[in-house]
């Protein structure tokens, strides 16, 4: 297996590619999490006397050039994180260059892989190796995490090796109960992989904004709840499959529901199959998040991605701070994956030692769990 230990450096210019894709509220970073996760690697290669290029994504521009999705403040946190000055876009006099937004141009993110590839041959122009540590995205079949790294010399750097070593501990021989709770917006982002999870798990908790789809596709009224209608027949599939296999799957049986998606709107508390036709569920409410909270500390291997709720509102964040809270008892291995559930812990107060990990990626480690082959990955021969 290749190795960052082992890659030749010394003098030599590194393309790096880094998951540098935090959340920003006006301009400012919310949750520097992803960049600091880069820093070991960034830090090993410029001791050993690489030059750098960073490249990274922010958010999903489709090969437009939008400036709201500029990595420029990306840049400047980096540089204060590092303690030395980076160059963005155009190099100059640092060791670091980082390079704006890969996604403003459409080769990266491209179907066609001769496209990809070309613009993978422009990045490795001038390059003399290539790290890949952007494990958020290697789930991505995109120029700078699959095709780039073919043409070079290459390595995972330390975060990838960290967040391999701890996924496969959940694949290879999971402690048993094994637990995944679900939550986050789109259950159509999901849906492979709840169902994939279904033949490995003994219990599943879904919240979030998808598991309205599921108290629909339960016959609930769900007021004017996020809801996926066309998957309605899908969901109830998942359900069936489930029960099975024997999978303990639990839906929330109490709703706190609002008018509207407000940060001050007034919190109501509702039974799960009673919910008003003119609110919607914003977040699972104290009964199920108690039900929740207590199949949590049964398991003795634990993966969370997705908040139950408007975490981001105080009113409407209980339950994903119940959670996580469940999350820190776990006698046995806790991992919270993905960007948004990162950001929610820390958001909420608790800290990374907390937990048992971070993921920094979300649906690369639930890719991962299901046992699918990762381009990213296998492009470095993990
Ligand atoms: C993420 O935030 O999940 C990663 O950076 C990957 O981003 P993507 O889902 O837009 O590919
Ligand atoms: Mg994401």
């Amino acid at each position: 297996m290749n190795s960052l230990a082992s890659l030749d450096v010394a003098g030599k210019r590194v393309f790096l590619r880094c998951d540098l894709n935090v959340p920003l509220k006006n301009g400012e970073i919310t949750d520097d999490g992803r960049i600091r996760a880069s820093l070991p690697t960034i830090k090993n290669l410029l001791e050993r006397g690489a030059s750098l290029v960073i490249g990274a994504h922010l958010g999903r521009p489709k090969g437009e050039v939008k400036p709201e999705l500029s990595l420029a403040p990306v840049a400047k946190r980096l540089e204060e994180l590092l303690n030395e000055p980076v160059d963005f876009i155009t190099s100059g006099t640092s060791k670091v260059l980082l390079l704006e937004n890969l996604r403003f141009n459409a080769a990266e993110t491209s179907k066609d892989d001769s496209e990809r590839k070309i613009f993978a041959q422009e990045l490795a122009k001038n390059i003399d190796a290539y790290v890949g540590d952007g494990f958020g995205a290697v789930h991505r079949k995109h120029a700078s995490v699959y095709d780039l790294p073919g043409l070079l010399p290459n390595a995972p750097g330390f975060l990838i090796q960290a967040e391999v070593e701890v996924l496969k501990k959940l694949t290879d021989s999971p402690v048993r109960p094994y637990g995944v709770v679900l939550g986050g917006a789109k259950v159509s982002d999901k849906i492979g992989v709840i169902s994939n999870l279904l033949s490995k798990v003994d219990v599943m908790a879904i919240g979030g904004g998808m598991v309205f789809t599921f108290l629909a596709a339960t016959g609930k009224e769900i007021g004017s709840s996020l809801v996926e209608a066309d998957l309605i027949p899908t969901v109830k599939e998942l359900i069936e499959t489930a029960h099975n296999k024997g999978v303990t799957l639990i839906l929330p049986t109490d709703i706190v529901v609002a008018r509207e998606f407000k940060i001050d709107s007034q919190p109501t508390l509702v039974n799960a199959d009673n919910i008003p036709s003119d609110q919607m569920g914003l977040d699972i409410g104290p009964e199920s998040a108690g039900v929740f909270a207590n199949e949590i500390k049964k398991c003795k291997t634990l993966f969370w991605n997705g908040p139950m709720g408007v975490f981001e509102f105080p009113n409407f964040a209980h339950g994903t701070k119940v959670i996580a809270q469940a999350l820190t008892e776990v006698d046995g291995i806790s991992v919270v994956g993905g960007g948004d559930s990162a950001a929610a812990v820390r958001a909420l107060g608790f800290n990374d030692s907390d937990f048992g990990y971070i993921s920094t990626g979300g649906g690369a480690s639930l890719e991962y769990l299901e046992g699918k082959v990762l381009p990213g990955l296998q492009a470095l021969g993990l």
